[in-house]
């Protein structure tokens, strides 16, 4: 064919090698590959239909809560989109496909015949009251409850094409109509279909439901097809795309933490779940709080993480469990997930509303820079959390996760403030102030979480550590070629209850890149050399970091210490704007680390990249990017 074209031998030659260059995932780009499409520069805020009332929702129900955010203050502190969950379908029409609206439950929505119904009435109303609306579908053919919860009420009704309500083969279709005509701003999009409907299920031996071959397998990695998954996810956004092309609206992703999700989904929606639903249990929102909190650098604007939604209000989390109800908050909104309310608003206790309406959390949630809090100390019974906001500050959050009453050590270190200079602690629920230099002990009840503000002097005064603002870093390609779920989850029996052997987590994140940690949560070190910043990644990564107006760029570089591989040298390269700014040499195990400073001025987007020649690859190694920082 190219011949055909008249090109010469080196010519195609020339095609061939270009082409090659360009399927290698560690050549730079110049560009910032995470998710730019809808509105998410940062985490949605709102209430979700299905905690308080799963399938049984109604329209009474979904306006009489939009009614109570507006008076009660929460839309004005943040919470606007109105998001229906599970339930609202009838059927898909035939032949035409078009999707019905159960006009029992959700009376605007007869706007003609029974053949006929829009939502575009009820998103009128929401955006008439400055609230914002959002819609819930299944990449399958069919949804959660049809697959999981025979009996339940609203489930879809007619032939089996007509139950077939899920996006699957419709994408294009039921996007138009959801996003566009009926004019929805948020869509949430399940991943039941892809995962249940597998042929030796009675529902689909039954003759129920079609088989469709599961794409996802939820017990095991290896077993599901992570490309066709994020290829159908990807159609959705393309569509989402085309039908909003204002950019208006937020594409959530709920795969549960499987497919592989960690790697693919902060390049192709706005949130994305980390872990099977959280349920009102203490151990349950440990084990969903765990699937986040390690993911720093898989959270941008515009593509957070989403350990699902608040259960404040319900159980372990109740107005009798205020202590457990303000650590639910503060752990999510340090760790910029979704602020989704599930309770119902309309009868909602003072003392709740109080908590999610503090005004102080909710802006270190929102802050603009968009950094994920990361762990500046880990334990299975004492966590701290950091969070660099926009304004140089930081929020800090001591978490006792345990049932005994703890001391913690606040350290200058912690918070990578100068020890010999005070630091300013500002209680975000007393508003009370503790002033101390290089360490202060915090007394801690049961299950509590201390969250403050933190005012001090910064180690690195003129710019910030690259784990400072994870926000601003992509790990477009993280180096795991093999995907394991992560096993310092805790993990709690799910929600279906002890059956089987044991919880096994979904959640394949382990060996992905880590800020102040190694892709495998230990310390970073290298030849005995010890970084309390910097940034843990496999060999065969390349990180984009945005620069936001510094001058230079300087890490030392090499293998850790606890890299799994001692073999093979690696050698590290700092792109700007895809141009090479500097090069390490080979670098081996134990060799000591070598610095690299570049001029970045003016640079828009730096790529880091550790490459080694190891193939196949038996072991991963571990690199550090010690102290990377950008200074002006
Ligand atoms: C799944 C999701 C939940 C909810 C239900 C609805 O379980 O993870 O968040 O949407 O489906 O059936």
């Amino acid at each position: 064919m190219l011949r055909a074209l008249g090109l010469t031998t080196a010519a195609i030659g020339l095609l061939s090698f270009v082409s090659i260059a360009q399927a290698d995932p560690l050549a730079p780009t110049g560009k910032w590959s995470a998710y730019q499409g809808g509105s998410a520069t940062t985490p949605p805020m709102g209430w979700s239909s299905w905690n308080s009332f799963a399938t049984d929702i109604t329209e009474a129900k979904i306006m009489g809560v939009a009614d109570a955010l507006v008076k009660t203050g929460l839309a004005a502190s943040g919470y606007r989109y109105v998001n229906m969950d599970d339930g609202w379908w009838q059927k898909r029409r035939q032949p035409d496909g078009r999707i019905q609206i159960r006009i029992a439950q959700f009376p605007s929505a007869a706007v003609g015949s029974a053949e006929e119904t829009s939502f575009k009435p009820l998103t009128e109303k929401l955006h008439a009251m400055g609230l914002k609306a959002g819609i819930y579908s299944d990449m399958g053919r069919n949804s959660c409850s049809q697959a999981y919860s025979p009996g339940v009420p609203n489930l879809a009704e007619g032939s089996v094409a007509e139950r077939e309500i899920g996006l699957y083969g419709h994408v294009d279709q039921d996007i138009a109509l959801y996003m566009k005509d009926w004019g929805f701003d948020y869509i949430k999009v399940d991943g039941c279909g892809l995962r249940a409907f597998t042929a030796d299920n009675p529902i689909v031996k039954s003759g129920q439901f079609r088989e469709l071959t599961p794409l996802i397998d939820g017990w095991n990695i290896n077993t599901t097809d992570v490309t066709a998954v994020r290829n159908l996810y990807t159609e959705v956004g393309t569509a989402l795309a085309r039908y909003k092309p204002n950019g208006d609206f937020i594409f959530s992703l709920c795969a549960w933490g499987s497919a592989d999700v960690r790697s693919w989904a902060k390049d192709v929606g706005s949130i994305s779940r980390t872990s099977d639903d959280l349920s009102p249990h203490w151990v349950r929102m440990l084990y969903n709080f765990d699937t986040a909190v390690t993911r720093p650098l898989y959270a941008h604007p515009k593509s957070w993480n989403d350990p699902d939604m608040l259960y404040v209000g319900a159980g372990d989390f109740d107005g009798d469990h205020l202590t457990e109800a303000r650590s639910h908050f503060a752990l999510w909104a340090i760790i910029n997930a979704p602020l989704i309310l599930g309770n119902d608003v309309r009868t909602m206790p003072k003392a709740l509303l109080d908590i999610v309406s503090n005004p102080a959390i909710i802006a270190i949630n929102q802050d603009p820079a968009g950094n994920q809090a990361v762990l500046a100390y880990d334990a299975q019974d004492i966590q701290i959390l950091v969070k660099t906001l926009a304004s140089g500050k930081k929020a800090v959050a001591v978490f006792n996760r345990g049932l005994a009453a703890v001391d913690a050590d606040l350290t200058a270190q912690h918070l990578k403030y100068a020890a010999d200079k005070d630091i300013v602690l500002t209680d975000l629920w007393t508003k009370k102030k503790i002033t101390f230099k290089k360490e202060t002990k915090l007394a801690l009840a049961p299950r509590q979480t201390l969250i403050f503000e933190a005012e001090g002097t910064r180690q690195l005064q003129n710019g910030l550590y690259l784990s400072e603002m994870p926000g601003s870093v992509n790990p477009a390609v993280d180096g795991v070629q093999i995907p394991q779920p992560d096993p310092t989850l805790f993990r709690s029996q799910p929600w279906g209850g002890t059956h089987g052997n044991g919880a096994h987590p979904q959640y394949a994140g382990w060996g992905g890149a880590q800020a102040d940690y190694t892709p495998f949560g230990q310390s970073l070190r290298v030849a005995g050399e010890s970084f309390d910043s910097g940034i843990g990644v496999l060999a065969n990564s390349r990180l984009e970091v945005r620069n936001n107006g510094a001058k230079t760029f300087t890490t030392e570089v090499g293998i850790d210490d606890s890299s799994p591989d001692k073999t093979h040298p690696v050698s590290f390269a700092v792109y700007g704007d895809g141009k090479l700014l500097a090069q390490s040499k080979p670098t081996r195990f134990r060799e000591k680390a070598e610095t690299l400073a570049v001029n970045v001025k003016g640079v828009k987007i730096i790529e880091l990249v550790a490459r080694n020649d190891a193939t196949p690859i038996m072991q991963p190694t571990v690199v550090t990017w010690g102290n990377a920082a950008l200074t002006k």
